[in-house]
């Protein structure tokens, strides 16, 4: 349609968000169906944040806020990144933003002009792209290897810069493919970054917390502290603390870049919701054991789901180290054919037999810039992931 903007034109609608659509409609129309796309925590959020919240309304903090968030919030995300990830951020140099995906926007959209690219490795969460193509930058793809367990070799990311590189967006624990960095593994990448000074990476430690076993979690300014000047590292309430709908995400960086955000955000939201901000407050100043339980239910789960993927026929899984999410490959099945005659040529093949065939809903590796694979949520009960688990085997199993 002409009436619409051009950059529109080059964004695509949310592959995950369909597909828990067409799940939806399924189940609606009486199909049983295991709907493992949610890219959220299935817990509540905890109730001293829920508290907090009345306890902000009931003391009228329902106004305007500063645009950059409110002065207690902004202490606590500087004082979060201290305690958690050794990092020195003055409250000044943090921003709070309507969920981390508009920390994004405004940092891209503050920073990029016509031509100016931006490094995302692939398999990537399927917003940075079209985020990207929206505030009128070029993504660039640097492709993770399966053998890699979905991390980024440093070669690649060097191939990739150009001169025209502006950002290169992190994201560890990583959604789709759980897979987090280990030290070593980040020095490698960001030792990279250090001989291109004109590069400025944007951190994504949303799933900082979701981490399993004994790993560490680790974030670029922490492990290259030369590297704080052109770091804006971001994270969020999300899914941290059960948080999705709450709708707050913030950053740190440095005090230049961190005034240009406000700047867009001023003239776009005007700041995030007051009574979320308290919420948030509470989320980060308050107890911590949320954290604590919520990951040993996602590792519990996780450890179930991969087995169950690794006894399934055709698909290999790697045990990731965060998030909630596992990124099989379906090489093994592509070629083959379903009980109804059809032929598996793609990962989106895959997922749509897999979804008519036995009603479990996952999102196709196409959709995340990796393929053949696909994306499961395992943000799910024990006892889902378990009938999903074996409906998956038995599709496996009963293609030709
Ligand atoms: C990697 C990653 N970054 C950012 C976000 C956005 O989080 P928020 O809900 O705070 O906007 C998500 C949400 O799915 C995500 O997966």
């Amino acid at each position: 349609m002409a009436f619409l903007a051009e950059a529109l034109s080059r964004v695509k609608p949310s592959a995950t968000i369909a597909v828990a659509q067409k799940a939806r409609e399924l189940k609606a129309a009486g199909k049983d169906v295991i709907s493992l796309s949610a890219g959220e925590p299935d817990f509540d959020t905890p109730d001293n944040v829920k508290n907090a919240a009345i306890d902000a309304i009931r003391r009228g903090e329902t106004k305007y806020t500063p645009v950059s968030g409110i002065p207690e919030l902004r202490k606590a995300i500087a004082a979060k990144f201290k305690r958690e990830n050794g990092l020195d951020y003055k409250p000044e140099q943090t921003i709070v933003g309507t969920g981390g995906k508009q920390i994004l926007f405004n940092a891209l959209m503050a920073t990029l002009n016509p031509g100016d690219e931006v490094i995302i490795a692939s398999p990537y969460w399927v917003s940075y792209p079209e985020i990207v193509l929206l505030t009128g930058g070029t993504p660039v793809f640097a492709e993770t290897k399966l053998e890699d367990r979905f991390k980024l070799r440093p070669e690649v990311l060097e191939a990739a810069i150009t001169p025209k590189t502006k950002w290169f967006i992190f994201n560890s624990p990583s959604n789709p493919s759980g897979a987090a960095y280990t030290h070593a593994e980040l020095k490698a990448l960001t030792d990279v970054l250090m001989k291109h000074p004109h590069v400025y990476i944007l951190t994504d430690d949303m799933y900082e917390h979701l981490t399993y076993g004994d790993f560490t979690f680790v974030t670029p300014a922490q492990v290259e502290p030369a590297l704080y000047e052109r770091t804006l590292t971001m994270n969020g309430v999300s899914k941290a603390y059960a948080m999705t709908g709450w709708r707050i995400g913030y950053a740190a960086g440095p005090l230049a870049l961190v005034k240009a955000m406000d700047m867009v955000q001023g003239q776009q939201t005007s700041g995030a919701c007051s009574i979320a901000q308290w919420a948030a407050v509470e989320a980060l100043n308050g107890p911590q054991d949320f954290i604590r339980a919520s990951k040993k239910a996602f590792e519990a789960r996780r450890d179930l789901i991969v087995s169950m993927l690794n006894q399934a026929k055709g698909i290999t899984c790697p045990v990731p180290e965060g998030a909630f999410y596992v990124y099989p490959s379906c090489a093994g099945l592509i070629g083959k054919k379903t009980q109804d005659g059809k032929v598996i040529e793609t990962d989106e093949d895959f997922v749509n037999a897999l979804l008519e065939a036995e009603g479990v809903a996952v999102v196709q590796g196409s959709a995340f810039g990796l393929g053949p694979n696909f994306r499961i949520s395992y943000a799910a009960s024990e006892d889902m992931l378990e009938e999903a688990g074996k409906r998956i085997q038995r599709f496996c199993a009963s293609l030709k």
